[in-house]
């Protein structure tokens, strides 16, 4: 009888320190729950900022244009400093500058700058990718203007006729160094 108690009582310890255990654990486990619940919540506000500022932001770096010229400049982080060119209809023609404001050799972070339709970007980069140094097919008639590739702290430029991007289109400006399309790329119109 008391040997049974003594079981039974040691029983009851046990389960209550299992209790103990496992009641530990679970609330501590609870906490870093809501600790990630909580931090999600302020995560889909962020998420929606952005997406907010993403909208203006697809053409709102327009470039400096004057005496029917501009001068863009390239990066180390892949990107020209504008996203969109406006040629006044005033002009016969057109001058670009590139310059590359970066310190990266052309054969690792080159930029050069093409002018083509739409239609024809996906065409002319897939065509001129590591065909020649500047990445342009040689006489691509797709192609209405093209610099060549620049690396860190050089500049080019390239002037073309303003009739050429009058009329079809949209056109656009871009970069046809493999990999770099998607992330340099503009638009290109007369206004
Ligand atoms: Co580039």
């Amino acid at each position: 009888m008391k040997f049974r108690q003594i079981l039974l009582t040691s029983a009851i310890a046990l389960a209550l320190s299992a209790c103990g255990q496992s009641n530990a654990p679970a609330s501590d486990s609870a906490a870093p729950a809501a600790a990630p619940a909580a931090e999600a919540a302020p995560a889909a506000a962020p998420e929606a900022a952005p997406a907010a500022e993403a909208a203006p932001a697809a053409a709102s770096k327009p470039a400096t244009v004057a005496n029917c010229a501009t001068t863009i400049e390239a990066n180390d982080q892949m990107q020209y400093n504008a996203d969109s060119i406006t040629v006044p209809a005033s002009c016969t023609q057109f001058t670009i500058n590139l310059k590359h404001v970066g310190t990266m050799a052309a054969n690792v972070m080159g930029h050069n700058m093409v002018i083509a339709a739409q239609t024809d970007m996906e065409g002319i980069d897939q065509d001129g990718a590591g065909v020649t140094p500047d990445h342009v097919k040689a006489d691509d008639a797709r192609v209405i203007a093209h610099t060549k590739v620049i690396g860190g702290g050089e500049s080019t430029s390239m002037t073309f006729d303003v009739a050429k991007i009058k009329t079809g289109g949209p056109f656009k400006f871009f970069c046809s160094f493999p990999g770099h399309m998607s992330l340099m790329q503009g638009s290109i119109q007369v206004q």
